[in-house]
Protein backbone atom coordinates (compact mmCIF):
# COMPACT_ATOMS: atom_id res chain seq x y z
CA UNK A 1 0.00 0.00 0.00
CA UNK A 2 1.70 3.61 -0.94
CA UNK A 3 -0.25 6.43 0.22
CA UNK A 4 -1.29 9.32 -2.25
CA UNK A 5 1.75 11.46 -2.37
CA UNK A 6 4.01 8.12 -2.58
CA UNK A 7 5.87 8.36 0.64
CA UNK A 8 4.41 5.73 2.82
CA UNK A 9 4.24 2.14 2.55
CA UNK A 10 3.25 -0.39 4.48
CA UNK A 11 4.48 -3.46 4.94
CA UNK A 12 3.71 -6.83 7.28
CA UNK A 13 5.39 -8.50 8.72
CA UNK A 14 4.99 -12.19 10.11
CA UNK A 15 7.90 -12.26 12.49
CA UNK A 16 11.35 -11.59 13.43
CA UNK A 17 12.77 -12.51 10.08
CA UNK A 18 10.45 -10.94 8.29
CA UNK A 19 11.54 -8.04 10.42
CA UNK A 20 14.93 -8.49 9.68
CA UNK A 21 14.39 -8.83 5.79
CA UNK A 22 13.01 -5.59 5.53
CA UNK A 23 15.48 -3.87 7.68
CA UNK A 24 17.92 -5.45 5.52
CA UNK A 25 16.63 -4.32 2.95
CA UNK A 26 16.48 -1.29 3.88
CA UNK A 27 20.23 -0.90 5.44
CA UNK A 28 21.20 -2.08 1.97
CA UNK A 29 20.23 0.78 0.61
CA UNK A 30 21.39 3.78 2.38
CA UNK A 31 24.01 5.73 1.54
CA UNK A 32 25.58 7.79 4.38
CA UNK A 33 24.13 11.17 6.15
CA UNK A 34 20.78 9.22 6.89
CA UNK A 35 18.54 9.89 10.22
CA UNK A 36 16.04 6.72 10.71
CA UNK A 37 13.42 7.85 13.31
CA UNK A 38 11.80 4.27 15.03
CA UNK A 39 8.77 4.30 16.79
CA UNK A 40 7.10 1.70 18.39
CA UNK A 41 5.60 0.10 21.69
CA UNK A 42 8.40 -1.79 23.97
CA UNK A 43 8.60 -5.39 22.11
CA UNK A 44 7.68 -3.71 18.84
CA UNK A 45 10.70 -4.85 16.82
CA UNK A 46 12.51 -2.04 16.82
CA UNK A 47 15.61 -3.55 17.76
CA UNK A 48 14.87 -6.43 15.41
CA UNK A 49 14.51 -4.07 12.27
CA UNK A 50 18.31 -2.47 13.51
CA UNK A 51 19.60 -6.03 13.48
CA UNK A 52 18.71 -6.33 9.56
CA UNK A 53 19.70 -2.33 8.73
CA UNK A 54 23.12 -3.35 10.65
CA UNK A 55 23.48 -6.72 8.09
CA UNK A 56 21.98 -4.60 5.29
CA UNK A 57 25.60 -2.47 5.53
CA UNK A 58 27.70 -5.25 6.19
CA UNK A 59 27.71 -5.52 9.77
CA UNK A 60 28.39 -9.04 11.24
CA UNK A 61 28.54 -8.84 14.56
CA UNK A 62 26.05 -8.75 17.20
CA UNK A 63 23.29 -5.96 17.65
CA UNK A 64 21.85 -5.63 20.81
CA UNK A 65 19.56 -2.91 22.14
CA UNK A 66 21.32 0.38 23.46
CA UNK A 67 18.75 1.11 25.91
CA UNK A 68 20.88 1.24 28.79
CA UNK A 69 24.47 2.69 27.67
CA UNK A 70 21.90 4.88 24.84
CA UNK A 71 24.33 4.39 22.11
CA UNK A 72 25.97 1.74 20.17
CA UNK A 73 28.27 1.99 17.37
CA UNK A 74 28.70 -0.40 14.70
CA UNK A 75 31.24 0.05 11.58
CA UNK A 76 30.33 -1.78 8.37
CA UNK A 77 30.22 -0.30 4.93
CA UNK A 78 28.91 2.74 6.89
CA UNK A 79 29.09 3.62 10.58
CA UNK A 80 25.86 2.81 12.20
CA UNK A 81 25.13 5.02 15.30
CA UNK A 82 22.20 2.92 17.33
CA UNK A 83 20.73 5.29 19.57
CA UNK A 84 17.59 4.38 22.16
CA UNK A 85 16.15 7.18 23.67
CA UNK A 86 13.58 5.10 26.48
CA UNK A 87 15.18 6.26 29.54
CA UNK A 88 15.91 9.99 28.38
CA UNK A 89 13.75 12.87 27.96
CA UNK A 90 14.32 14.58 24.47
CA UNK A 91 16.20 17.88 26.17
CA UNK A 92 18.19 15.07 28.03
CA UNK A 93 19.02 13.63 24.76
CA UNK A 94 19.75 17.12 23.12
CA UNK A 95 22.10 17.52 26.30
CA UNK A 96 24.10 14.68 26.34
CA UNK A 97 24.69 15.58 22.53
CA UNK A 98 22.58 12.20 21.16
CA UNK A 99 21.12 14.41 18.83
CA UNK A 100 24.03 15.78 17.13
CA UNK A 101 27.05 14.91 15.66
CA UNK A 102 25.55 13.39 12.33
CA UNK A 103 28.51 12.83 9.85
CA UNK A 104 27.71 11.83 5.66
CA UNK A 105 29.20 8.50 6.18
CA UNK A 106 27.53 7.35 9.21
CA UNK A 107 23.76 6.07 9.20
CA UNK A 108 21.82 7.29 12.78
CA UNK A 109 19.59 4.88 13.99
CA UNK A 110 17.22 6.07 16.64
CA UNK A 111 14.84 3.70 19.00
CA UNK A 112 12.01 5.50 21.12
CA UNK A 113 12.22 8.80 18.70
CA UNK A 114 9.19 9.73 20.06
CA UNK A 115 10.85 11.35 23.03
CA UNK A 116 13.22 13.28 20.30
CA UNK A 117 10.11 14.75 18.28
CA UNK A 118 10.29 18.00 16.86
CA UNK A 119 14.39 17.95 18.09
CA UNK A 120 15.93 16.59 15.27
CA UNK A 121 15.58 16.48 11.29
CA UNK A 122 14.85 13.04 10.46
CA UNK A 123 14.74 11.17 6.58
CA UNK A 124 12.98 8.19 7.40
CA UNK A 125 10.59 7.12 9.76
CA UNK A 126 9.47 3.17 10.70
CA UNK A 127 6.69 3.06 12.78
CA UNK A 128 6.03 -0.78 13.60
CA UNK A 129 2.96 -1.80 15.01
CA UNK A 130 1.71 -4.95 16.53
CA UNK A 131 -1.03 -6.55 14.70
CA UNK A 132 -3.81 -9.48 15.84
CA UNK A 133 -1.65 -11.84 14.88
CA UNK A 134 0.58 -13.92 17.03
CA UNK A 135 3.84 -12.89 15.56
CA UNK A 136 2.05 -10.00 13.35
CA UNK A 137 3.59 -6.28 12.66
CA UNK A 138 2.52 -3.69 10.37
CA UNK A 139 5.69 -1.81 9.68
CA UNK A 140 4.61 1.73 8.36
CA UNK A 141 7.92 3.46 6.24
CA UNK A 142 7.83 7.14 5.30
CA UNK A 143 9.89 8.99 3.28
CA UNK A 144 10.16 12.60 4.90
CA UNK A 145 12.78 13.31 2.93
CA UNK A 146 11.94 12.87 -0.51
CA UNK A 147 15.55 11.80 -1.89
CA UNK A 148 14.94 8.54 -0.36
CA UNK A 149 11.78 7.81 -1.91
CA UNK A 150 13.78 4.77 -3.83
CA UNK A 151 14.17 2.89 -0.35
CA UNK A 152 10.40 2.57 -0.23
CA UNK A 153 11.31 -0.12 -2.99
CA UNK A 154 11.51 -2.55 0.15
CA UNK A 155 8.01 -2.82 -0.27
CA UNK A 156 8.20 -5.83 -1.95
CA UNK A 157 11.13 -7.61 0.36
CA UNK A 158 8.17 -9.90 2.40
N1 LIG B 1 7.16 -9.73 13.33
C1 LIG B 1 8.04 -9.48 14.32
N2 LIG B 1 8.99 -8.54 14.15
C2 LIG B 1 9.87 -8.27 15.14
N3 LIG B 1 9.90 -8.87 16.34
C3 LIG B 1 8.97 -9.82 16.55
C4 LIG B 1 8.01 -10.16 15.56
N4 LIG B 1 7.22 -11.15 16.05
C5 LIG B 1 7.66 -11.40 17.28
N5 LIG B 1 8.72 -10.62 17.59
C6 LIG B 1 9.43 -10.66 18.88
O1 LIG B 1 9.17 -9.44 19.55
C7 LIG B 1 10.33 -9.02 20.23
C8 LIG B 1 10.78 -7.67 19.68
O2 LIG B 1 11.81 -7.22 20.49
P1 LIG B 1 12.69 -5.94 20.13
O3 LIG B 1 13.11 -5.98 18.72
O4 LIG B 1 13.73 -5.86 21.19
O5 LIG B 1 11.59 -4.78 20.34
P2 LIG B 1 11.77 -3.24 20.68
O6 LIG B 1 13.19 -2.86 20.36
O7 LIG B 1 10.75 -2.54 19.83
O8 LIG B 1 11.44 -3.09 22.15
C9 LIG B 1 11.39 -10.09 20.03
O9 LIG B 1 11.34 -10.98 21.10
C10 LIG B 1 10.95 -10.75 18.75
O10 LIG B 1 11.36 -12.09 18.65
MG1 LIG C 1 14.70 -1.96 21.42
Amino acid sequence: MVDDRGTTIRIESRGPDDTRKIGKAIGSRLRGGEVILLKGTLGAGKTTLVQGIARGLGIEGPVQSPSFVLERIHRGRLELRHLDLYRLTGAEALEAGLLSEMGESDVTVIEWAERAEGLIRADLEVRIEKTREDQGRSIIIEARNPALKSLLEVQGTC
